[in-house]
């Protein structure tokens, strides 16, 4: 099946401070990017993204979400693994750029009820 492309934006007055782009089919997320302007970030807005995009695909049923990460990406890793995320696999010196490894982290999404939500976490500006 073809993959449906979708991106999220979290928008604070004009600005565009975060974003998230996905592929998804009818039972796999697969995040593709995720970004916070770097003046913006530390407050939360990665979180409420991720949280965001992973409620919109529990309620569309999917099941699983899917994404790759570069292996020194600590503040990534750091967010995904607290969102649920385990690693999976690992693609030893896939970024030719740096020699990295990539990370494959795996998420198992239970059907919601629509109130995970509202558990993310507070931010304030
Ligand atoms: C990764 C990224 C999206 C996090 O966004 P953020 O808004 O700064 O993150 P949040 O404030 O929501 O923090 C959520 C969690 O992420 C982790 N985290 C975020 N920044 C971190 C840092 N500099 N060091 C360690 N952990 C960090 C922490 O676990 C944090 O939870 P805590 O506040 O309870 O400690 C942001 O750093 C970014 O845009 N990086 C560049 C793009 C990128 O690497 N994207 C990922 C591609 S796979």
């Amino acid at each position: 099946m073809q993959p449906f492309f979708a991106a999220f934006g979290l928008v604070l007055g004009t600005r565009l401070v975060a974003y998230i782009s996905v592929y998804h089919t009818l039972n796999e997320l697969e995040i593709l990017n995720l970004a916070v302007a770097p003046e913006e970030r530390r407050r939360g807005f990665g979180r409420r993204t991720l949280d965001m995009a992973l409620q919109v695909a529990r309620k569309m049923g999917i099941e699983r979400a899917v994404l790759e990460v570069r292996a020194g990406n600590n503040p990534a890793i750091s967010l995904y693994q607290s969102c649920g995320f385990v690693m999976e696999a690992v693609r030893p010196y896939y970024y030719s750029d740096t020699g990295e490894d990539a990370l494959i982290y795996d998420c198992r999404l239970c059907p919601s009820s629509g109130t995970e939500y509202d558990n993310a976490k507070n931010y304030s500006r």
